[in-house]
């Protein structure tokens, strides 16, 4: 794992990555690696093998302080001054020193939440175009003149927020982390992140990559810690002018009204229980293929994985027979082994996506495949993909997010009854529609309460189409033009004219 940008904490996460554990300094604060001011160090855990894969700081309010000050200052230091242009290019330096880093990067990626090694490299080539799309869009954000008439000139321009925090979850620490940062960076804001406490790492070595790469120290700081500690300090904290936060609906909440109290601009990315709709006259391999992604891509830890199966009954049994034969050639194994299928993230959300499964049995959905753990993997927080049918749609499986590879079937008869059951709960994050109909699809797109709506497939997007939910599902967009917006704040300018005399 050859690189050539090093530093002292790119070197211990190396030795991460071969397998020693070590303590990492991993508050980063104006361009400098530290410990928690309170000394303390919790562990991040290799969900393959259970086994300590680090300690790292458990930073709290006093250093989420501390990177807010210096993040301040960055705002009103070189980064503030910095021409759109320069900025442009100081971002398209940092995505080629990622790229540099790729390999190191999905490794650890790897071993701290589980995920196949081809998903992490993925992943890594994700954030690296989310920053390129960002980068391009630096220097092209502009705002209007205002017509008040022959006495009057009136412009806007669009400013930096601020300081944002950024509050990020463990399915992709990467990814997500990138997923805002670059549109906040591109828009002229600098950043405190605070990632998720499973998954610690790529987000430190990020911000330590920047540094090697020139982004001036102060524009991106990390504080890892726990959601109720670092998390909480960096969404009360005054000097952030904007919070966005991907997870869970209960944490999102905490957040929002934080951000209210504190009157920060906020941007929740939360929860779904997403519905797919196959009609009867759907591509039947095409369906089942978007079925086995949506539902089993990263071990089904995806906010917009699709977790409900909302089949016409005449073709339901039909569906889910082939369904069910394609989850049973997926091979679920270490992250490092590189199958289809990792680990869960942690003990927790093993044991809630198992608790999820004893409920669905209990309530009396009859289970086509899976519900335990594969056999031959006794460490590890593995559970095998899973289908539930015979559903009951007021059970708990019908209605909570699991967060793991399990998905359940509904059957219906009319399109009517289709629509009600996908939008039957208080999320509103993604839904999808299999059909050959045309006309059907777009009635259905335009009935189905979502944010995203898929035809014919699933996880259609990318960097530049923006994504978000409604309902309980959140607030605010991200990826696209509308993700930058979050991090730009309309300044009004208006000049009074010497009136001339037109006589
Ligand atoms: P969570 O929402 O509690 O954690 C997400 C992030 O929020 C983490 O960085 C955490 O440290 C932080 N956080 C926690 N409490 C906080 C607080 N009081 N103030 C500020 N930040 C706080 O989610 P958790 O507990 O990791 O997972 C629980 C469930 O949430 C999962 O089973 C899944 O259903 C859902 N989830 C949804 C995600 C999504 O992409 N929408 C991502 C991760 C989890
Ligand atoms: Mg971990």
């Amino acid at each position: 794992m050859s690189s050539s940008w090093s530093s002292a904490v790119m070197t211990t996460l190396m030795e991460v990555a071969t397998g020693e554990a070590h303590t990492v300094p991993s508050i980063h604060i104006a361009g400098a690696e530290r410990a928690a001011q309170s000394g303390e160090t919790f562990a991040t855990i290799d969900p393959s093998s259970e086994k300590i894969l680090a300690h790292v700081a458990r930073g709290g309010a006093a250093d989420v302080d501390a990177a807010a000050t210096a993040a301040r200052e960055a705002l009103h230091g070189p980064w503030g001054r910095m021409s759109p242009q320069d900025r442009h290019a100081a971002l398209m330096t940092l995505a080629a020193a990622i790229e540099g880093h790729a390999e190191l990067l999905a490794r650890l990626e790897t071993l701290d939440c589980g995920k196949p090694l081809s998903a992490s490299a993925g992943d890594v080539r994700g954030a690296v175009a989310t920053l390129r799309y960002n980068a391009g869009a630096a220097d092209k954000m502009h705002g209007i003149s205002v017509p008040l008439g022959p006495d009057f000139v009136d412009f806007t321009e669009l400013v930096p927020l601020g300081v944002t925090g950024h509050i990020t979850p463990w399915n992709f620490p990467l990814g997500m982390a990138m997923r805002s940062l670059a549109p906040a960076l591109a828009a002229g804001c600098t950043a405190v992140l605070k990632p998720a406490e499973q998954t610690p790492l790529t987000t430190l070595a990020l911000a330590d990559i920047a540094r090697t790469a020139g982004i001036p120290p102060g524009v991106i700081n990390v504080v890892t810690g726990l959601g109720e500690e670092a998390g909480a300090a960096l969404t009360a904290h005054p000097l952030v002018s904007g919070i966005t936060f991907t997870g869970s609906v209960e944490t999102g909440r905490i957040v929002g009204a934080e951000a209210g109290r504190t009157l920060k601009s906020v941007v929740l990315e939360l929860g779904g229980k997403n519905p797919m709709i196959v009609f009867a006259d759907a591509d039947l391999d095409r369906a089942v293929a978007a079925a086995i992604e949506g539902g089993f891509d990263n071990t089904g830890q995806v906010c917009s994985s699709s977790s409900r199966l909302i089949v016409e009954r005449s073709i339901k049994d039909a569906f889910l027979e082939r369904l069910v034969a394609r989850a049973e050639t997926l091979v679920t194994a270490p992250g490092v082994d590189d199958r289809d299928l990792g680990p869960l993230v942690s003990a927790e959300q093993h044991g809630k996506v198992m608790d999820h499964i004893a409920a669905a049995r209990a309530d009396g959905a009859r289970t086509l495949t899976g519900g335990i753990r594969p056999p031959g993997l006794d460490k590890g927080y593995f559970v095998a993909p899973t289908v539930f049918d015979a559903v009951d749609p007021q059970s708990r499986i019908a209605r909570e997010e699991t967060f793991g590879p399990v998905v359940s079937a509904f059957a219906f008869d009319t399109e009517e009854e289709a629509i009600a059951l996908a939008n039957a709960l208080p999320f509103g994050l993604n839904a999808g529609v299999m059909t050959r109909d045309i006309d059907r699809a777009l009635a259905c797109a335009r009935d189905l309460e979502a944010g995203s709506v898929w035809i014919n497939g699933w996880f259609i997007g990318g960097v530049q189409a923006p994504t978000g939910g409604i309902k309980d599902s959140g607030t605010g967009r991200e990826r696209g033009l509308a993700g930058i917006m979050n991090y730009l704040t309309i300044k009004n300018i208006g000049i009074a004219l010497q009136k001339r005399d037109t006589g």
